[in-house]
């Protein structure tokens, strides 16, 4: 553990212990990936000014997330198949968040089911969704969040129509994965992961199997879900899952102002300015360049948060810097977690942790919360 000093370093680990097919869904993104380049690349062309001689003791990173507090200002993103990077993967990094003082961002697509996560946990957690077209599905998905008491629904907004990544499509992407030659010899060189697959019964998406009508097995699933996302959803669709759910909700997906403005009035608690990591619409902005013109245009009318390509925690005080009250990491938890299970989750947490901290001392601030643009150097 001690020569694993960064996110990049967990992402190496991660490559030689994760199938090709499930790392790969990872680190890729939609067509040529330059969104999903431009997210992180774009954190480097902003620079912090460097203070001395203030006085940098008793510092804290704490803040809030839609009321809650949080140990830092970094949720765990909701990410489709994490139980196929480690066994009962979304189980273990659900615990890592809860154990941090972090909140965890349970998908709709996820492997292990929103009972499964309860079971594990103490604390609530937070529940995505997507809005397919069965919609008595996605009316039980709302209800069964309700009764694990998740505090969050987080409403995924650009995922109406499916962006192709290339990688997914050539590795023929599954879960569970089909026994072709190719992918037993890739996970026979792989037994850590291979054993942990064989002791959990968690190997296909529980949220879905046995609960959405005509899908009782995985043969069922994969024609259902490629079917089931909706071309049709609309802002008048905010209203009717806002009054189903009742608690608070975050809309997720969010790149241009107008958009945020429509956001606002919907009476939601947050929005995440987000392009899905990079892996919906190739060509669009990264994240970081347009949080800015966002949390100025619908300044205190809405929570603003951001997610993709956070790398570092220097990357989330540049998101906090340019307006956002929190941020969502994907891949950085999804590689924790394939290099080193739960235990690798946390390790992301502390690196990103360390970085704002260290960060923070430097800028000549105490608070995480103090960061704005005049912390910037432009
Ligand atoms: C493997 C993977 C699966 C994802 N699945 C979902 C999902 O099921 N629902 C969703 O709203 N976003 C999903 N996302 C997008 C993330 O929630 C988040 O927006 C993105 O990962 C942030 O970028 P980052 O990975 O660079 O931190 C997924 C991202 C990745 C990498």
């Amino acid at each position: 553990m001690s020569a694993i000093l960064t996110i990049a370093d967990l992402k190496d680990l991660a490559r030689r212990r994760v199938p090709k097919m499930f790392f790969d869904y990872a680190d890729s993104g939609a067509w040529t990936e330059s969104t999903y380049r431009a997210n992180e690349e774009d954190f480097g062309k902003i620079k912090f000014r460097q203070r001395v001689l203030v006085d940098m003791s008793n510092r804290s990173l704490e803040s809030t997330m839609i009321g809650e507090k949080v140990a830092m200002p970094v949720a765990l993103a909701p990410t489709g198949m994490t139980g196929m990077q480690h066994a009962d993967g979304e189980m273990l990094a659900a615990q890592a968040a809860e154990e941090f003082g972090v909140p965890f961002t349970l998908s709709t697509m996820s492997i292990c089911s929103i009972e499964d996560v309860a079971s594990v946990t103490k604390k609530p957690f937070w529940f995505q969704l997507y809005v397919l077209r069965d919609k008595d599905f996605v009316l039980g998905l709302i209800d069964r969040a309700k009764a694990a008491q998740c505090s969050a629904l987080v409403l995924t907004l650009d995922l109406q129509i499916l962006g192709q990544r290339h990688k997914d499509v050539r590795n023929g992407l599954s879960a569970p994965p089909r026994m072709t030659l190719a992918n037993v010899i890739d996970m026979a060189i792989r037994p850590r992961w291979c054993l942990g697959m064989a002791g959990t019964p968690r190997r296909t998406f529980r949220n879905i199997v046995g609960h959405a009508k005509g899908v009782g097995d995985v043969a069922s699933l994969a024609s259902w879900t490629t079917e089931q996302f909706d071309q049709h959803l609309s802002w008048k669709d905010v209203a009717w899952i806002k009054e189903r759910w009742g608690g608070k909700l975050i809309l997720k997906g969010i790149l241009d102002k107008e958009d945020a403005l429509m956001a606002a009035k919907t009476g939601a608690d947050a929005i995440v300015v987000s392009n899905h990591g990079g892996r919906q619409l190739d060509g669009a902005s990264s994240s970081i360049m347009a949080l800015e013109e966002i949390a100025d245009a619908v300044g205190d009318s809405i929570e603003v948060h951001m997610d993709g390509g956070i790398r570092s925690g220097q990357d989330v005080l540049k998101a906090l810097c340019l307006g956002a009250k929190g941020t969502y990491i994907g891949r950085p938890f999804l590689y924790g977690l394939g290099a080193l299970g739960k235990e690798g989750v946390t390790k992301a947490l502390e690196i990103i942790r360390k970085e704002m901290d260290i960060t923070l001392a430097l800028c000549g601030k105490r608070l995480a919360t103090d960061m704005g643009k005049d912390q910037l150097r432009r």
